[in-house]
């Protein structure tokens, strides 16, 4: 099946609103969420990055542009009061601006938050060329532990206080416009996606959406409802929107 919705979800709108002077883009993506009496304990995924993005345009060094790959968890859909548990790819022309010591047509991944405080992150480690990176999200004594892998390894690591119980799993092509625009982003995949519910909710796979140009064959459980699970997440090719087009 083919599940599909014009809107960007209310989370992402809110987050390019709330930084006036700035200018954000989100590109293609998917949520789901909420469970029905049930919360999420624990979500894994993988990635082997896109090329980094082609035909961005930076017309003030001083005001570099980024673009920024990552699935996230959060008790809301995007409020900007609430956590956002988002292990994250970052890429920028100038990796210097972003602390990223990969070249610049690499990525760099690190476990990262989003707070109202602010983001607490980790370093950020490079991503070699066509490395397939794993993510582990999971609560347990009420606090959020990160794992980001590659190659059986661990390489970047966070755990934070819980805000409160984890309802929606969204991802974000996101982009920050700076003083140009963030071009052009091939399509790639989230793959081997599993959710752990608290207690299962048969109906949570129909929670799935997917908007703009993203696509999957859904959710699928072999528990009844308690895991879910789907091979994979297209987000196909996209053009970021441009300053002018807002
Ligand atoms: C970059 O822009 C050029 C000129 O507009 C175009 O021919 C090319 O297809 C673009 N490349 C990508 C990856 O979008
Ligand atoms: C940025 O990448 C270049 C290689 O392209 C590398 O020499 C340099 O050390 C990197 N910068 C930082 C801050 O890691
Ligand atoms: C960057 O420069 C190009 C070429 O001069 C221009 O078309 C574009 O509007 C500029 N973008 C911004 C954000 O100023
Ligand atoms: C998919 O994820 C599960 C759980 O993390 C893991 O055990 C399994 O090896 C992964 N499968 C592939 C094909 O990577």
């Amino acid at each position: 099946m083919r599940y599909s919705s014009v809107a960007i979800p209310l989370a992402l709108a809110a987050r390019a609103a709330a930084v006036e002077s700035d200018v954000w883009a989100f590109g293609n993506g998917f949520y789901t969420g909420p469970p029905t009496n049930a919360h999420i304990t624990r979500a894994t995924w993988s990635l082997v990055p896109p090329d980094v993005p082609s035909n961005y345009t930076v017309n003030n060094t001083d005001d570099e542009v980024w673009v920024s790959l990552w699935i996230g968890l959060s008790s809301t859909a995007g409020d900007y009061d609430a956590d956002l548990y988002q292990p994250l790819l970052n890429w920028s022309p100038d990796n210097q601006s972003q602390g990223c010591p990969a070249p610049d047509d690499e990525w760099c991944v690190a476990a990262s938050t989003y707070t109202p405080d602010g983001q607490n992150g980790q370093a950020y480690v490079t991503v070699p060329a066509d490395t397939q990176v794993d993510f582990e999200v999971y609560v347990e004594n009420d606090k959020v532990y990160q794992v980001v892998t590659m190659n059986g390894k661990t390489v970047s690591k966070e755990s934070d206080a819980l805000d409160n119980p984890l309802l929606y799993l969204y991802s974000g092509d996101e982009c920050y416009t700076g003083s140009g625009d963030c071009g052009t982003l091939q399509s790639y995949s989230w793959n081997n996606l599993t959710i752990h519910l608290s207690a299962a909710d048969e109906n949570f796979g129909d929670t799935l959406s997917l908007y703009s140009g993203s696509s999957s064959n859904g959710l699928t459980t072999s528990d009844k409802g308690k895991t879910w699970h789907t091979d994979a997440i297209k987000i196909s090719k996209d053009t970021f929107a441009t300053v002018s087009d807002y």
